[in-house]
């Protein structure tokens, strides 16, 4: 859940203010802050949704909330304590104005319940990622001057009729969430403990969304779950009881590769991107639809983690290498200029010199187009946690880090490099950070393109740009 960037190592761990241009008459103000993936992101624009119908408008100016919310992430440890040193900032704004109310949301929410109320005196309130829609009868509490807390997890809530509220857009590109949860179990993960049990949305829903968005003049929607290759709509329910429904049901059900070709079909002007797909859920036919559909973006995130067999099923990841080098070859073969990016984590438990060998050999194969790279943080609950060791010494995690990382800099370098000479379709997203005479956009490899404005193109607009230069990171060019 990503942006096109190499140096980022740890891409989550600034928090983003969120806001959005709204002209209701709205008279509270809310100022939410979000932390982590993209999936957390877009659970903000929902809250946003939820309580704009409370008479709340986003603000970016954290002195003149009347309600602070604070989206958190648990993925690894340092995410937890860079909330938890944000939150001591909001002393003084309590000392400032005693009726401003905190609120924290999402995986740390959920992860430490009521210990979190116990545990940061200037919290009023902690709301886990299915119970949003508690808001109203939570603030509602905040208000009698109690503290509120709910942290049901859900087997159903997929949010499926909210409009979120687009957040910081750029009109250009938006998330529309499809599933909720996960059910795989990854030993070093928290995630299927602090979001649940996977549950997918209603593909209708779904295509009200994005019909909505287009009406807006959204160019790009990028599909997000925490793993949306095992996206399964069967009328409702978990995807676990799947097996339990009848014939007639079963046959109906809509599975991602379908979801896919669903929306390119009905939105041939649409780019569409899709985020995170794990490499066990990963269909032939999923490629296959990518193929046939030029505006399905050709870029696919598939986190490997490890090239060491032995540590794949430690962390069970339910696949060898061999099978994932098999997805990277029939990619290869069906879309050969598909882009490819991974999620590597450095030092697991037990992780030996020739496994980590075995990472820099796989990622020489695949030369991957960009990364997501991690030093191993334990995290409580987990299976990895409660069975296994946390071994490896923090100077050799960050050495193997940076091993990976700097290998991972010189494969991007060289798939940048393929670019050069050749006009690639770029979407523009808006002005170029450094200089207001270029462009910023993307092209179908989620590769970053600036090139100097014409006059004649606009945010939103598909253009071709013949590519002169690059670095690792980004793509220079000219309008053709
Ligand atoms: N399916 C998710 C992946 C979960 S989190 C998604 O949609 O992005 C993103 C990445 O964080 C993982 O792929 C993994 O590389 C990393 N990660 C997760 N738990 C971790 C831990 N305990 N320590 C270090 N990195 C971790
Ligand atoms: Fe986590 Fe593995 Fe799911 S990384 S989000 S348990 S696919």
């Amino acid at each position: 859940m990503r942006e096109n960037s190499n140096k980022k190592i740890n891409e989550q761990q600034q928090g983003k203010s969120l806001i959005a241009e709204q002209k209701t008459g709205n008279k509270k103000k809310v100022y939410i802050e979000s932390y982590g993936c993209q999936m957390n992101m877009n659970d903000s624009e929902i809250v946003a949704s939820i309580l704009s119908k409370q008479g709340y408008n986003t603000t970016s100016v954290l002195e003149e909330a009347d309600l602070v919310l604070i989206n958190t992430c648990s993925i690894r440890e340092k995410a937890e304590t860079t909330v938890r040193n944000r939150i001591k900032h909001f002393n003084s704004l309590k000392k400032q104005k005693p009726s401003t109310k905190i609120g924290l949301m999402g995986c740390m929410a959920e992860r430490l319940k009521d210990k979190l109320l116990e545990e940061e005196k200037l919290v009023d309130m902690v709301v886990g990622p299915d119970a949003y829609r508690d808001l109203p009868n939570l603030i509602n509490e905040l208000e009698d001057g109690r503290k509120a807390i709910n942290v049901l997890l859900s087997k159903e809530e997929t949010y499926a009729d909210i409009e979120p509220v687009r957040l910081n857009s750029n009109g250009v590109s938006a998330f529309v969430s499809i599933t909720r949860g996960c059910d795989n179990m990854c030993t070093f993960c928290v995630v299927p403990f602090t979001r649940g049990r996977e549950r997918s949305r209603d593909p209708e829903t779904i295509l009200e969304e994005i019909r909505s968005l287009q009406k807006q003049n959204f160019k790009e929607v990028t599909l997000l779950g925490q793993n949306v290759d095992s996206y399964l709509w069967y009328g409702g329910g978990l995807k676990k009881d799947f097996d339990k429904a009848p014939e007639e049901v079963k046959q109906k059900a809509v599975d991602f590769a379908r979801l896919l070709d669903m929306v390119a079909t009905e939105f041939p002007g649409i780019r569409i991107r899709f985020s995170t797909s794990n490499p066990q859920d990963f269909s032939l036919d999923v490629i296959k639809t990518m193929a046939k559909h030029d505006n399905i973006a050709k870029h696919i995130h598939l986190p490997v983690q490890s090239g060491s067999d032995r540590i794949l099923a430690l962390m069970n990841r339910k696949h060898t290498v061999e099978e994932y080098k098999n997805i990277i070859d029939n990619i290869r073969k069906y879309i050969p200029d598909c882009a490819i990016s991974q999620d590597m984590i450095a030092g697991f438990s037990t992780e030996t010199e020739e496994d980590h060998q075995k990472t820099l050999e796989l990622m020489e194969y695949v030369k991957y187009d960009f990364g997501f790279m991690f030093a191993y943080s334990i995290r409580p609950g987990t299976a990895g946690a409660k069975t296994l060791e946390d071994d490896i010494p923090h100077h050799v995690k960050l050495r193997r880090l940076r091993e990976i990382i700097d290998l991972q800099q010189k494969h991007a370098q060289y798939r940048m490099e393929q670019f050069k000479g050749k006009t690639v379709e770029v979407l523009i997203e808006g002005n170029s950070k450094k200089s207001d005479a270029h462009w910023m956009g993307r092209n179908s490899q989620n590769a970053v393109v600036v090139f100097p404005k014409t006059g004649e193109e606009k945010p939103g607009d598909f253009v071709q740009v013949k590519i002169t230069d690059n670095t690792s990171a980004t793509l220079f060019g000219e309008r053709v």
